[in-house]
């Protein structure tokens, strides 16, 4: 059931959608070789627990997995996709690139984003990867107007990766957003234009592309939570929380 909020409520997921944002801001000046993911972590932590709100992901029993997920942030570099696994013992070397992923809870609302950074120096393929994916976030946002349907977002960031020669990978979308991290509709990062349920004024939704250089297949690691591309082949991930009003979109997940 999709949960339309009031000016009250996106007020509160405005709240936590900048504390997230923050939490983003401080680590691109943070992510550096030699830094372990539970350095970002704890950084993360750090930055959320100032502004006296909660990590929304530590804790958290998703429905693809019956543990509570110990950690602050995801952190999942190269070839990991979504949901990596912050461990003292993954240290970031200089190319490589790391998504963050940052969950927020504050009075009761959630704020969800992600941002992929590169590690020092990058490749070119790693930094053309990275710019493709975030601008397919943006060709998503722009379609999440009144009026318009899910399918809309959906096919607009699909045909912007595939036109640059990645793939979707789709065994994980995006979602509403508000008294919960996870909420009706999801919102996959492909399918048909037109289709699907109708945006409407009031809507908050996480649109996150996961796009991969290779295939877009995923397998999960042993950890049980960190996805990472069957053919090892780089992955990035963007993602914003945003609140569908009558003039247009509005990102909740900036400072
Ligand atoms: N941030 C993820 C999302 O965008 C959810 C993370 S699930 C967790 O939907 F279990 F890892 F916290
Ligand atoms: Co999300």
């Amino acid at each position: 059931m999709v949960i339309i909020k009031t000016k009250e409520e996106i007020e509160g997921i405005r709240k936590s959608s900048r504390i997230v944002a923050e939490v983003l801001e401080v680590l691109k000046g943070f992510v550096r070789p030699g830094l372990t993911t539970w350095a970002l972590n704890k950084k993360a932590e750090a930055v959320i627990r100032k502004r006296h709100a909660r990590p929304a992901f530590k804790g958290y029993k998703p429905s693809f997995n019956s543990e509570a997920y110990p950690a602050a942030i995801c952190a999942s570099i190269n070839e990991e996709v979504v949901h990596g696994l912050p461990s003292k013992r993954r240290v970031l070397k200089e190319g490589d690139i790391v998504s963050v992923d940052v969950g927020v809870v504050l009075n009761g609302f959630f704020g969800d984003a992600a941002f992929t950074y590169p590690v020092g120096e990058v490749s070119e393929k790693a930094r053309r990867l990275m710019k493709v994916t975030e601008e397919a976030l943006y060709r998503g946002i722009e379609q999440a107007v009144p009026g318009n349907r899910v399918g809309d977002i959906s096919c607009a960031v699909q045909q912007h990766v595939e036109s640059n020669g990645y793939s979707v990978v789709r065994d994980y979308v995006g979602h509403g957003v508000g008294k919960q991290i996870h909420e009706d509709p999801p919102i996959p990062n492909f399918g048909a234009c037109g289709k699907g349920t109708k945006l409407v004024e009031g809507m908050t939704i996480a649109i996150e592309p996961m796009v991969a250089e290779g295939s877009g297949e995923v397998a999960v690691r042993p950890d049980g939570w960190t996805a990472y591309t069957r053919d090892g082949s780089l992955a990035a991930h963007f993602e914003h929380t945003i609140a569908i009003t009558d003039n247009g979109p509005e990102i909740l997940t900036v400072i």
